[in-house]
């Protein structure tokens, strides 16, 4: 597959179009522009998810949702050289900033942008499929997830990290609870709606997965805390990334000045008391999954 030859843009269009325009917006714009700070911040979970793969040289991977490419990286430097490690997204920004760092660190990484829901990969094309926060998004992840597993080997395994419910996961839960009073009533999420915390139910997690034809499936917890800011000003670090990336940011989309004012105060207050030794760190709570073909 010449993946350098794939488009440079995506149709918002079938079921995932939504996400598809979201990740072509703001969040991708934001998440290529801070992909170094996140990949730190997240670095706990690539590793957690790569233990997890235990890949070996020579397998085949495709990265679900890879973003700019973290994991996708270090998949290409453990299956070189007869391997291959594939990055597929949906998301324009973040595919671009993926191909140019392959370039720059001379990676064998490829990437495409495609909807992993639906995108033809060729039957038992891969023997793995991982990700890193990248499988919540889908309108109806037991097709997605079927969809998938026909481009797995029949030995073929997948190693997935996704977050566990909103309240262990300080990292949002403590600037969105500080921020809601100061904002607009908000529609109570739909549980299991495309966003992080669509997979965090475990027991329907593990019924998508077997539905759609999955087995020995295990999912289980795993704890890190996430480093929203240290440095010369790790206040400003975490209320700058708090603001712009992730559940609040969509929650401030569209807000006036004032309301973004006041916001930006209540959160600034909830996060300097999780300031210890020049860093503001939060709680991540997540599910690692994995299960056969
Ligand atoms: C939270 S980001 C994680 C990115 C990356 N894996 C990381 O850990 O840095 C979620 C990613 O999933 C991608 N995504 C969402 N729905 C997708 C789909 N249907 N097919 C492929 N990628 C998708 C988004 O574009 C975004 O890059």
């Amino acid at each position: 597959m010449n993946t350098s030859a794939t488009p440079t843009s995506i149709a918002a269009e079938g079921p995932n179009a939504d996400q598809i325009d979201y990740w072509n917006g703001l969040a991708g714009e934001r998440w290529a522009r801070y992909q170094d700070r996140l990949d730190t911040m997240l670095a706990p979970f690539a590793d957690a998810v790569l233990r997890l793969a235990a890949i070996e040289p020579g397998a085949r991977v495709m990265d679900i949702g890879c973003g700019c490419g973290a994991t996708t990286f270090e998949a290409a430097a453990k299956t070189d050289p007869s391997g291959r490690a594939l990055g597929v997204d949906i998301s324009g920004p973040m595919v671009a900033r993926a191909k140019a760092r392959a370039a720059a660190l001379g990676s064998t990484a490829e990437f495409m942008l495609a909807d992993a829901a639906s995108h033809d990969f060729g039957a038992a094309s891969f023997d793995l499929l991982i990700s890193r926060f990248g499988i919540m998004f889908f309108a109806d992840p037991a097709a997605a997830f079927a969809h998938m597993r026909q481009a797995l080997a029949p030995s073929g395994r997948v190693a997935f990290v996704c977050w566990r419910p909103m309240k262990e996961n300080g990292w949002v839960s403590v600037p969105l609870f500080a921020a809601l009073p100061h904002l607009p009533p908000q529609e109570p999420p739909v549980p299991g709606a495309p966003g992080p915390f669509a997979l965090a139910d475990r027991d329907r997690f593990s019924g998508i997965l077997k539905d759609a034809g999955y087995t020995g499936i295990e999912i289980e917890p795993f704890d890190a805390s996430l480093s929203l800011g240290r440095g010369a000003d790790p206040l400003a670090e975490a209320l700058e990334q708090t603001l712009d990336i992730g559940p609040l940011s969509r929650a401030l989309v569209d807000q006036p000045d004032n309301i973004r004012t006041r916001v930006t105060e209540a959160v600034r207050e909830a996060l300097v008391k999780h300031e210890t030794n020049g860093e503001i760190a939060l709680d991540g709570a997540v599910w690692l999954v994995s299960a056969r073909a």
